[in-house]
């Protein structure tokens, strides 16, 4: 304890030490001036393709916290600095992104790392979860909570993060056959999450409110695209690209999404299939590589590891044909790399090669 400065006094001082934290990160929001193509330019050293993806979420987000800012700013230079009070009064049109696309290829990761540079929480919510309970009351506080943890109990950085929704395509009409449970019920209360619900989050009496949250929902919606060319070729419509610049709100509704519920993510983006040339790039130079993972961990044994090119290939060959993405791309190297692991640190110490042959034998368990 210390004793020249009474402990009411320390805390007093915390307090205010803690205030001025908040109002800094609220004000880094109202002074947001990232431009769309900066931060594209940011993913794009952690995001292998996913070009298009890449450019929509960017500039989605940027506009996002560009409107939100611009609000909070003139509301509170009106109402002599209250924070919360901006928060509760603004009313900013908000347009939530979807992200529709198969399993590891980077929708969540786009995601979190775009948070990151706004400098938001960002919070992930499985929508099964939803689906299972059908009840959304108790939804709705975990989002708060999560929200709120994340960061760093700030309630005013809270109330302006981003919440993932992951697997919605499982909460459609056809995907939800439980009792007591509909699709629609199910989609219903997450409408209303989605445009802002306030909750009492903690005994404090604290009240959180979705209402200025970005929403990023995804899904694999496996077979939609069957359902785009079907509605072009009812409509008459010469299909000349790709179906996924043709996907609309109407196709979602058709897969079983309410179209009040996707009425509220008005931005959306395909992302592709990650090639086996994608593959071997993740490994090879982007940020947090799952090989640059692999190559450090030797490294603290003293091995410097190396994987040829031509090894590499064989290795996202193998990924893509897996078809999990980059998420297999880690326990791939990691079959590839057993017998080193296991046997090489401590007895070996220097350069360790591999390459495409022995690849090869490692993944027919040879
Ligand atoms: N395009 C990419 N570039 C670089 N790394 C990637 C890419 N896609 C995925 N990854 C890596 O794979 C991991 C899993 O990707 P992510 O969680 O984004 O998958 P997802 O698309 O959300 O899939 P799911 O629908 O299964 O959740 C990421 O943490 C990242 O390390
Ligand atoms: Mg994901």
């Amino acid at each position: 304890m210390n004793d020249t400065m009474p402990r009411s006094r320390i805390e007093e001082k915390l307090s205010k030490h803690k205030e001025d934290l908040m109002g800094e990160s609220v004000s880094k929001i109202m002074e947001f001036n990232k431009r769309p193509i900066e931060i594209k330019e940011y993913l794009d050293q952690y995001i292998i393709g996913q070009d298009e993806g890449k450019k929509v979420l960017a500039t989605a987000i940027a506009f996002h916290y560009k409107r939100l800012g611009t609000a909070m700013k003139k509301e509170i230079e009106t109402n002599g600095g209250d924070i919360a009070k901006a928060l509760k009064n603004i009313e900013t049109p908000k347009a939530n992104i979807m992200l529709i696309g198969p399993s590891g290829v980077g929708k969540t990761y786009t995601s979190e790392i775009a948070s990151d540079i706004i400098g938001v929480p960002f919070v992930k919510q499985d929508m099964t979860k939803f689906s299972e309970t059908g009840y959304v009351g108790q939804n709705v506080t975990d989002i708060l909570i999560d929200l709120y943890v994340s960061a760093d109990e700030n309630p005013f950085l809270a109330q302006t993060g981003i919440v993932y929704l992951d697997e919605i395509d499982k909460i459609s009409g056809s995907a939800v056959v439980g009792r007591d449970v509909s699709g629609k019920g199910v989609q219903n209360g997450l409408l209303k999450i989605v445009e802002g619900q306030e909750n009492r989050v903690g005994d404090a009496g604290l009240m959180l409110s979705t209402k200025n949250v970005l929403f990023i929902a995804s899904g694999a919606f496996e077979g939609v695209e069957r359902v785009v060319e079907n509605r072009l070729r009812r409509q008459k419509v010469e299909q000349k690209r790709n179906w996924k610049s043709y996907l609309s709100t109407e196709d979602l509704v058709d897969y079983g999404m309410e179209r009040q519920l996707m009425g509220r993510f008005p931005v959306k983006v395909v992302y592709d299939q990650l090639t086996s040339r994608n593959l071997f790039d993740i490994m090879k130079t982007c940020k947090k590589s799952p090989l640059h993972s692999y190559q450090s961990d030797f490294k603290a044994w003293d091995i410097d590891l190396q994987i040829e090119d031509d090894a590499l290939s064989e290795i996202a060959r193998f990924a893509e044909v897996e078809g999990t993405g980059a998420r297999g791309l880690t326990g791939i190297l990691n079959k590839v790399l057993l017998e080193e692991m296991y046997t090489l640190p401590g007895s070996y110490q220097g350069e360790l090669k591999i390459g495409k042959d022995y690849v090869t034998r490692r993944l027919q368990n040879e």
